[in-house]
């Protein structure tokens, strides 16, 4: 049976230029479109969780160059991993280099953000090999030109988002969550789900509910995602994924990000377990973990 992994902190020994990472994965636990912005992006209100699913990162110091090493086949040779490590070299004027071996546990393309998160940990891992104490706000513009998630992954802890996803507007409380993840081997570009997404056509509910307690006590009413009627015109399983997670026992299901990845909440690990067995055996890759 495949281990739970809680969250923990990456292995760290800057002093000799090598420094192994874990870049955990998230869902969004509720994700409403509240309208779209100037600058072509949509504005958004969204309950994010970090789950114990993780890649795994080392980073070494080398005299110059940005080298990516990943045998995953979907991670672009300029995966954001570099895009990061490009920004922190430029903008701090450091003059060295980097190898980044990345092993990808989190599904690509999933809304699961294990790019952003992949980025996220080399920024702070590059500041900690050249020892180098950013302020935050320096750190969080950083990562808000790499991308929207990657704000909300520096800080590394559960938050209710706002802005195009990069603006934290309160921390929420640790809720150690068992959600099993059904994703269906391959994913959906987030970039292609938001240009389809037409307010003026899709009723988004989110406005007009307005959420007062958190954690709900009722999941099914809370777990929600404007992108989701989108995601599912371009991907059907999405639906036979969330059906089948609520066949085997989940309080709710819904679609992380901007798909394709579904995630259901179920009552008590053992509960999780009992599906994750039984979903295993299904067409889709199926994981367990808990929100931190
Ligand atoms: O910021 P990121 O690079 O992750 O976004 C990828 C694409 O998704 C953007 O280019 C944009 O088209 C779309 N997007 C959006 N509104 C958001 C986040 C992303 O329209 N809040």
């Amino acid at each position: 049976m495949a281990p739970i992994i809680k969250p923990h902190e990456g292995r760290r020994n800057p002093g000799r230029g090598i420094l192994h990472l874990r870049a955990p994965a998230k869902v969004n636990l509720r994700l409403e479109v509240l309208g779209l912005r100037e600058d072509g992006y949509h504005e958004l209100r969204t309950w994010i969780y970090p789950i114990g699913l993780w890649d795994e990162i080392v980073l070494e110091r080398i005299r110059k160059g940005l080298k990516l090493r990943c045998d995953h086949p979907e991670v672009p040779e300029d995966d954001l991993c570099l895009k990061a490590a490009r920004l922190f070299f430029e903008q701090t004027g450091i003059r060295g280099g980097v190898r980044v071996t990345l092993v990808k546990g989190i599904p690509v393309g999933a809304g699961l953000g294990g790019g952003s998160s992949d980025a996220a940990a080399v920024l702070k891992g590059l500041c900690a090999l050249w020892g180098l104490d950013l302020p935050e706000e320096r750190l969080m513009a950083m990562g808000q030109e790499i991308g929207s998630d990657v704000p909300f992954f520096l800080r590394g802890r559960p938050a209710l988002v706002a802005g195009r996803g990069e603006r934290i507007l309160q921390e929420l409380p640790p809720l150690g969550l068992p959600l099993v993840i059904l994703f269906p081997g391959r994913g959906l570009s987030t970039a292609e789900v938001y240009r389809r997404f037409d307010l003026s056509l899709t009723k988004p509910r989110g406005e007009n509910k307005i959420i007062k307690d958190f954690p709900p006590r009722d999941w099914k009413g809370f777990v929600w995602n404007d992108l989701e009627p989108v995601a599912k015109e371009m991907m059907p399983e999405i639906g036979e994924m969330e059906e089948a997670l609520l066949r085997a026992g989940a309080k709710a299901a819904g679609m992380t990000g901007s798909g394709s990845a579904v995630f259901g909440v179920f009552g008590t690990e053992e509960e999780a377990r009992v599906a994750l067995r039984a979903l295993g055996a299904s067409r889709w890759k199926a994981y367990l973990a808990l929100t931190f």
